[in-house]
């Protein structure tokens, strides 16, 4: 069987997993979570990187950071996880759900304008696949109205656009580190501060709600309750692990752009005479070669393929939902059926093919093979 999905064992992280209990420092904030924090926080260039338990969770933090309250709304593609909202309807506020965009499958940035009212607070862009959004429409029209932008960046990490690192974008931007993403520790994620007003905040509510982090460094000489907060500091151990993915982060990247190439390569002379959509990556977006997905012609198909490829072993799956279709989509937001029609469309065609680091080509080539020969 091939499997969807499988993490990638950097060289190094069970060597640091060892030093991790033998230095006896296996809870959170230890020296493989900084390690890992620096690496981020140099890759992307954000003021400052928490390493979190998970992506849900630093979205749960930018709320809070925000200050979000009843009442609030929220800007979300309808094509995306349920976390990307749900951390925000946590402090209720309103999802408000965007349609996304043909090619790139992201925000449609041409639709934002007709989603902001005076209650917005926040827009959540997705740089679904690791393809960026048109972050040079979504900013300056989040600035010029005071809405803060938090990126949900857990499927770009060291994608760019025009240049720039994904993550650094929003005020806030939050990674995961679950399994099927680039790089991972199981469960982890990450919250990345650009705006340096939030930092002493963030880790504030990262422990707690204490300023357990100031007692640390010596800047105060207790500690105490002063803020909301959980907790949401990531373990040492995990750390660990992170730490040996993200230095082998130059090796991974290129393993997995080589899947993703060439799946691009043996599949498109199929997929164009057959109509069927292949990933789109505009000229000024370094995507990071999160997934390869194709897009069929109605949810038939896709189901066909899907059982195509799982008789000859090959695990093939399809992704999100619409948002605002779903039981709790329909109950807190405002859109209805027919709303977001290309989000409606790409949830019953889209399929991820099986894409890892360690897949092999002969692996691939059957996949390619089996694919091209679905009729
Ligand atoms: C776009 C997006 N945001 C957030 C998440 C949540 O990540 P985590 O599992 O680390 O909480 C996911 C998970 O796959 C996701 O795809």
């Amino acid at each position: 069987m091939i499997h969807f999905n499988q993490a990638t064992v950097a060289d190094r992280q069970l060597e640091y997993v060892r030093e991790a209990f033998e230095t006896h420092h296996v809870s959170g904030d230890g020296p493989f979570c900084r390690a890992a924090e620096r690496i981020l926080e140099t890759g992307v260039g954000a003021k400052r990187a928490l390493l979190t338990t998970s992506c849900t969770h630093a979205l749960e933090m930018s709320a809070l950071l925000l200050d979000l309250r009843p009442g609030d709304e929220v800007i979300v593609p309808a094509f995306t996880f349920v976390s990307t909202i749900n951390a925000f309807a946590l402090r209720g506020a309103t999802p408000v759900f965007c349609d996304v965009r043909q090619d790139t499958l992201n925000l449609d940035e041409a639709l934002l304008e007709s989603k902001i009212t005076a209650r917005t607070r926040a827009i959540v862009p997705v740089h679904y696949a690791g393809v960026a959004c048109e972050m040079n429409a979504i900013l300056p029209l989040a600035e010029s109205r005071n809405i803060a932008v938090v990126e949900d960046n857990a499927h770009g990490l060291f994608g760019s656009y025009h240049g720039r690192p994904l993550g650094s974008f929003g005020a806030l931007a939050t990674q995961s580190f679950h399994e099927t993403k680039n790089f991972s520790c199981g469960e982890g994620g990450a919250l990345l501060v650009n705006d340096e007003r939030f930092i002493e905040r963030a880790e504030i509510l990262r422990e707690k709600g204490t300023n357990r982090s100031r007692f640390f460094r010596g800047q105060v000489d207790k500690y105490t309750w002063v803020d909301l907060g959980s907790s949401w500091v990531l373990s040492d151990v995990l750390g660990a692990v992170l730490r040996a993915q993200l230095e082998a982060r130059e090796s991974i990247q290129r393993r997995r752009e080589a899947v993703w190439r060439r799946y691009a390569a043996g599949l498109g002379d199929w997929a164009r005479a057959r109509g069927v959509g292949l990933p789109s990556v505009p000229p000024h977006c370094e995507q990071s070669f999160h997934m390869f997905y194709l897009v069929l012609a109605d949810l038939a198909e896709r189901t066909a393929f899907i059982e195509h490829l799982g008789k000859a072993g090959m695990k093939a799956v399809f992704h999100y939902q619409p948002l605002h279709l779903s039981p709790m989509g329909r109950e807190l937001g405002t859109a209805r059926e027919g709303d977001c029609p290309v989000t409606e469309r790409i949830a019953d065609c889209l399929v991820r093919l099986p894409f890892y680091a360690d897949l092999t080509e002969s692996e691939q080539d059957r996949i390619i093979e089996t694919a091209c020969a679905f009729g």
